[in-house]
């Protein structure tokens, strides 16, 4: 480990070198930098135990980017830098696998798992069997080849013989090394095999991105974590954070250096394999994994692994069972399918068949028509499931859905329920097609589809259907958390007229509402506040509740930071808006729209009067005296800071931006390579020329 200090030391050589003072310990210095960010990578993704904040890890990457790029010749191909898209697109050209990625022979319940063992023992003539038993990971299977201790190459399973190389991508994934010491093992080529997985959460993450823009999510992380090492784009295969488990050597070749004994006894049982990738950097299944005698042992494993599914972070299917000792594994050999010293043993399905009896179409906040599935309900996974969603008229004609029709339906875990295809086969010919609106079927007004997009919408906004799914939306959870309000008091107080609008939140009649059945005294109480409470929630969560189209939780986020208040949101154009972070065209359209539509406008005033806070509590405080009236010109290149950003901590604490220098100027922030306007500024004695660093300390004293 590094101590602060010494990582000081560290930045400060570093400096020397982006400056272009080569020392004779340029290499040292930055292997050392490679050594520590590695030392952090493993804590993270492989022990998940990070020792420094992610902050403080990107700033030391970003500190070996700069020296590499001042100096490419210090960059070495294991360098974590090298994992970052050095390349446009990946490229899948069909590579040979050195040893047949095969498939296991499966297992159901525990009179297989007898069955199984007898067979196994015949085979091996032993009258018991050591076997090691770990989790059956449900993602998409890799091969990976080591050469001199280096990732020489990753590949897919393909057909099993030949697969895509899919090398490029696999080094976006930070659970596999770049780097591992297998020649402590006395090994010069390996070739290991694993499983690339999204986590549950990941997925989740992923699937209701998706949904939030009405695209059909994907059935399950499987689909997800496939899909994800086929992309084009590196980079984005590094955003969908892909996680690698190593469960095997299919294959490896020695050198003929003497090796520890404790290291060479590993590479008898497969238990050892495991170890041994765990101790050059994998996450193999070491914490996962038990090594038992006779089969009861292994039932017994399996049957608690079952139970304790729902709980991993990641989804596995079942549980794969190999023959410990890898010289008895190479006498029982294979068929064609499968190896004979392994098998797996499959939970109990996730997936039912139903009847397709009816689509609802229902109208959501912004309009758009999502089609929903009644079939008749399923038990799948612990709960039942008659209702599914089917997001948009694409999916109904890709999986071609009719009336009728026997559906396969999959629950996962906490995935939402989806409809995997329709079995055509088992069709009686009465079943009928589904007939897509034209109108919405609650206001009647006509539907459209915008360009490029799957969803039908329709656009009164003052349409019933909205309104209500508008209202609903501001008191939940994720956005005002009005607690005990729930969407079904905001149908119930629609409909009996005692709430129309979201202003009506704030202004409703408590008296009229103790009348109504059900609720008492001390409910009423805990509603009225609830609401008081909500008129103090934080301005990201106000800005996220308007339910303004394409605005999530994140964007919410970094539009509450960069203003003091929430009608500032007004004066921000479109082009404006799209300097902010991650924010593109079509955020900033859809900001814009609803910030310069009047009705909008009078809502929010309306909020404001009747008690709901507008402020930035966070940027108020800081914006309170700050810069104000003090003139501000930026040039040369920024280090830390984006322009925009700059110019906005400038605007948010009162402080002004000018176009050139002159004697009105106050400050100017000279960033590198800074050139006319900085020789300018040096003339006028008025002028301050401060750096990027002086600037941000004025800014943190203010
Ligand atoms: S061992 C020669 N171990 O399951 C077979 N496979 O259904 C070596 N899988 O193709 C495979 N977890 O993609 C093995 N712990 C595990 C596994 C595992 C998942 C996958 C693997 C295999 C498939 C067979």
């Amino acid at each position: 480990m590094y101590s602060k200090d010494q990582v000081v030391e560290l930045q400060k050589l570093t400096q020397q070198l982006v400056e272009g003072n080569h020392t004779e310990k340029a290499f040292e210095i930055v292997e050392n930098l490679r050594n520590v960010l590695q030392f952090h990578e493993h804590r993270y993704y492989i022990l998940n135990d990070p020792l420094i904040s992610d902050t403080e890890y990107d700033q030391l990457f970003k500190l070996l980017e700069k020296i590499e790029k001042a100096n490419p010749e210090l960059v070495t191909a294991a360098s974590p830098t090298q994992r970052v898209g050095n390349s446009l697109n990946a490229s899948f050209k069909a590579v040979a696998h050195l040893v047949p990625m095969l498939s296991l022979e499966n297992s159901y319940n525990a009179g297989d798992l007898v069955d199984w063992d007898r067979k196994a023992k015949e085979v091996a003539k032993k009258d018991e069997l050591e076997y090691c038993i770990e989790p059956k990971f449900d993602g998409a299977s890799v091969s990976l080849i080591y050469e001199n201790d280096h990732l020489a190459r990753g590949a897919t399973r393909g057909n099993g013989m030949e697969g895509d190389d899919i090398t490029t991508n696999i080094k976006q994934i930070r659970s596999i090394p770049l780097t591992a010491a297998f020649s402590k093992y006395g090994i010069q080529q390996i070739e290991i095999r694993g499983e690339i997985m999204m986590s549950k959460k990941a997925f989740k993450e992923y699937n209701d991105q998706l949904v939030s823009q009405n695209i059909a999510p994907l059935a399950n992380p499987r689909n997800a974590a496939s899909g994800s090492l086929r992309m084009k784009d590196p980079k984005e295969v590094g955003r969908r954070r892909l996680e690698a488990f190593l469960y095997n050597a299919s294959y490896y070749i020695r050198t003929k250096e003497p090796v520890a004994p404790q290291n060479e006894e590993l590479l008898h049982k497969h238990s050892g394999i495991l170890q041994m990738l765990w101790n050059v950097g994998f996450r193999s299944p070491m914490n996962e994994m038990k090594v038992v005698k006779g089969i009861q042992a292994v039932i017994d494993y399996c049957n608690e692994y079952e139970g304790k599914r729902d709980n991993l972070p990641y989804e596995i299917d079942g549980m794969v069972i190999k023959v410990n000792d890898l010289d008895l594994q190479d006498k029982m050999g294979m068929t064609t399918h499968h190896p004979r010293w392994a098998i797996a043993y499959k939970f109990k399905a996730r997936q039912a068949t139903s009847k397709l009896r009816k689509v609802e179409f229902q109208v959501g906040r912004t309009g758009s028509i999502t089609p929903v599935a009644k079939i008749d309900p399923v038990f799948i996974s612990g709960v039942t499931v008659g209702s599914i969603s089917l997001f948009n008229e694409d999916v109904i004609k890709e999986k071609d859905l009719k009336i009728g029709d026997t559906v396969l339906v999959e629950r996962a875990g906490d995935v939402i329920p989806y409809i995997v295809k329709s079995l055509s086969e088992v069709r009686d010919g009465s079943e009928e097609e589904i007939v897509y609106p034209k109108v919405c079927p609650v206001c009647n007004s006509e539907l459209y589809k915008e360009e490029g997009e799957a969803v039908w919408r329709c656009i009164n906004i003052e349409c019933p259907a909205q309104v209500v799914e508008r209202m609903i939306h501001f008191v939940s959870k994720d956005a005002m958390d009005i607690k005990s309000f729930g969407e079904a008091n905001v149908r119930k107080f629609y409909e009996l007229g005692l709430l129309k609008d979201i202003p009506g939140i704030y202004t409703l009649d408590f008296a009229a509402i103790g009348k109504m059945a059900g609720f008492g005294k001390r409910s009423i109480d805990n509603l009225q506040a609830a609401i008081e409470e909500s008129k103090h929630q934080s301005l990201n969560r106000l800005i996220f509740a308007l339910g303004i189209r394409y605005v999530g939780e994140t964007t919410a986020k970094v539009l509450a930071n960069c203003i003091s208040h929430l009608l500032h949101l007004k004066d921000f154009s479109e082009e404006k808006l799209q300097t902010l972070e991650d924010i593109g065209v079509k955020v900033a359209k859809s900001v814009h729209t609803f910030f310069q539509n009047e009705q909008n406008i009078e809502m929010l005033q309306q909020l404001e009067q009747l008690g709901v806070e507008m402020n930035n509590k966070k940027n108020a405080v800081i914006a309170k005296g700050g810069l104000d009236g003090q003139t501000f010109l930026f040039t040369g290149t920024l280090n830390k800071l984006k322009r925009t950003e700059a110019e906005e901590m400038v605007e948010l604490h009162g402080g002004k931006l000018l176009g050139s220098v002159s004697s009105k100027l106050n400050y100017l922030v000279a960033g590198e390579a800074a050139g006319s306007k900085l020789e300018k500024a040096k003339k006028i004695h008025t002028v301050k020329v401060i750096s990027e660093d002086e600037f941000l300390s004025l800014i943190e004293s203010n």
